[in-house]
């Protein structure tokens, strides 16, 4: 296979911009006496309704505004919305509501002309708010538009870890990525699952993927699966179980088709050894 590193770009003429807006969320997120919900809601009037800026309350409040602007402007403010994990019983709302405004950044930003497919704005704004958002966010965390999580504050995430676009992240029982984990376009990362008699009886548990696991396009992981260092689910994949370090993992359910060629000699007894210290 050809080697096709990515290609360096050079800077957009607005990234003085760029820049200057981030730097600005970057302190007052440093800030603890930030009002997180009026920073989401600020942030997002400049952006997507520049005309009602320092007028909100009045513009909400005022009858002459169409219904549905009103309606519009108020969901800035995330206090004015829910959101699906918020009605989960295991959702610990100290800690689901201090996310809740970053996480709500995040999405809307997403769907915003600004955002989507922005890569350069967009890893940088993300990479801004995992810091605020997940338990443990390591260096370049590399996360593209329209990934979804659950709970947020459940997610340990290590160093160079790239996240690509349309990716769940369901972080309910616990999301762990080791460095350098890649996960490709539409992959779903569960770490709850449900009774198959009693749909409330839900169980939670959490889900791993080792140092330099990539789990490829479209696959799946469930609850509790601890991939392996090195680990490859392939594409379309549902991995129910465990997958060995250096195995590549296929099909429904994932079994394991090979084991990589960079393997240590020993990849298969290290498995076992890793497995009994709790790696
Ligand atoms: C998992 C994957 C990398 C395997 O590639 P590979 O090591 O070259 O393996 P092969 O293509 O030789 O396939 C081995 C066997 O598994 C099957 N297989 C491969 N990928 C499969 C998949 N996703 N689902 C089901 N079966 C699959 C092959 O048909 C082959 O079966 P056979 O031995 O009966 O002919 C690849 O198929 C895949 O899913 N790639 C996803 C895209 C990708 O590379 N992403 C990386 C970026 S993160």
């Amino acid at each position: 296979m050809p080697h096709l590193p990515l290609q360096p770009l050079t800077p957009a003429p607005s990234a003085a911009l760029a820049d200057a807006w981030l730097g600005r969320l970057t302190e007052r997120l440093a800030d603890p006496a930030t009002d997180r919900a009026l920073l989401c809601r600020d942030t997002l009037l400049e952006l997507a309704y520049p005309t009602y800026v320092g007028r909100w309350d009045e513009a909400v409040a005022d009858p002459q505004t169409p219904l549905g602007t009103r309606l519009a402007l108020a969901a800035l403010d995330p206090r004015n919305v829910t959101l699906e994990p918020e009605y989960y019983g295991d959702c610990d709302q100290a800690r689901f509501q201090r996310v809740k405004p970053l996480l709500w950044l995040w999405y809307s930003f997403d769907r915003l002309p600004i955002g989507g497919q922005a890569v350069d704005l967009g890893v940088r704004l993300r990479r801004l708010l995992a810091g605020h958002v997940f338990a443990r966010v390591g260096r370049n965390f590399k996360c593209f538009q329209h990934v979804e999580f659950s709970f947020g504050y459940q997610m340990e995430v290590g160093d160079d870890v790239v996240v690509h676009r349309h990716v769940l992240l369901d972080d309910r029982g616990g999301i762990t990525l080791g460095d350098r984990v890649s996960i490709s376009d539409y992959a779903n990362i569960y770490s709850h699952t449900h009774s198959i008699v009693e749909q409330v009886d839900v169980t939670n548990a959490r889900t791993v993927l080792a140092n330099d696991v990539r789990v490829t396009y479209h696959a799946t992981v469930l609850a509790g699966v601890h991939v392996g260092e090195n680990g490859m689910v392939g594409a379309v994949a549902v991995a129910t179980k465990d997958v060995r370090p250096y195995h590549v993992n296929v099909g429904i359910p994932a079994k394991s088709v090979r084991v990589k060629p960079n393997a240590p000699r020993d990849g298969e007894d290290r498995l076992g050894t890793a497995r009994a210290r709790g790696d």
